[in-house]
């Protein structure tokens, strides 16, 4: 079973993100790195801040790219996202129903041995995120079902030494991190926002945080970095399970890079078997 992670896709209707980064190419890009993966991913998350300022045209264009993914897609909003126009562009594709369009994303899927749960950290009009009191009592109910949970939300509930990210903090980690504590069945807890490939151990299980697929936070570890992006390769997260049946503990998790925009990666080269 692989499910592959697409995260901080910020698709801008002029393409460029931050009038730098080629984003829009860079989910083509991305888009096109997934169809040809072998074995192919079962499914995409897509672990928010789709579109770069919550327009419909982002959304129009992002969700005509994704459309040509051949695995389906699973898309929760991050801190970038208008929820209404995010769910007026992925509804038909998704579990995103919600009785009012500004609601909180929150679903289940079940289709995969391993629980997909997608839950929405934004907090409408603020860069950091959190939880509320109701998402933590839906998602312990969730857990309590006692199935092999992947976690997704775009926000990670813990700081990562990168200060101008950091300062934002997030609303209620520590009981979330209690609750993932008491269950044993969570595999992982999927986040973006970071634009950097991270991960730590949170509440008993293993967070990992997927770069973007476009432009890459500085990796800069003062505590008083300035706010700065580069233009590094996008990446992406594969969450791949060999055998759910006899092994349903043994997902790993890869981060990889993917090539366009001005960067290419030579090879594959054989180790062995080259004459000298
Ligand atoms: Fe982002």
């Amino acid at each position: 079973m692989l499910i592959a992670q697409l995260s901080d896709l910020h698709v801008a209707e002029n393409g460029l993100a931050y009038g730098q980064a080629p984003s829009t190419q860079a989910l083509a890009n991305a888009v096109a790195y997934l169809n040809a993966l072998v074995p192919a991913p079962d499914v995409v998350l897509v672990s928010g801040d789709i579109a770069d300022h919550g327009l419909d045209g982002e959304y129009a264009q992002a969700a005509s790219l994704l459309g040509r993914l051949k695995a389906r897609f699973l898309p929760i909003p991050g801190n970038h996202d208008n929820r209404a126009r995010l769910r007026a562009a992925f509804a038909p594709q998704s579990s995103l129903q919600a009785a009012h369009p500004d609601a909180p994303v929150r679903y289940v899927d079940d289709t995969l041995p391993l629980r997909l749960v997608g839950l929405d950290s934004t907090r409408p009009g603020q860069h950091g995120g959190g939880l509320t009191p109701q998402d933590l009592d839906w998602l312990e109910q969730v857990l309590a079902e006692g199935r092999p949970t992947l976690l997704f939300m775009h926000h990670p509930p813990f700081t990562v030494g990168i200060g101008n990210m950091d300062a934002d903090g997030f609303t209620r980690a520590a009981p979330l991190q209690d609750l993932l504590g008491r269950f044993p069945n969570v595999a992982r807890l999927c986040c973006g926002h970071m634009h950097r490939p991270v991960v730590r151990a949170f509440g008993g299980t293993l967070a990992c945080i997927a770069p973007s697929t476009s432009l890459q936070l500085a990796l800069d570890l003062t505590p008083d970095a300035p706010s700065r992006f580069m233009l590094e390769p996008g990446g992406l997260a594969l969450h791949y399970l060999a055998c759910p049946d006899r092994d349903p503990a043994g997902l790993v998790t890869h981060f990889g890079l993917i090539p366009g925009c001005g960067h290419s990666f030579p090879g594959p080269f054989p180790f062995y078997g080259v004459t000298r």
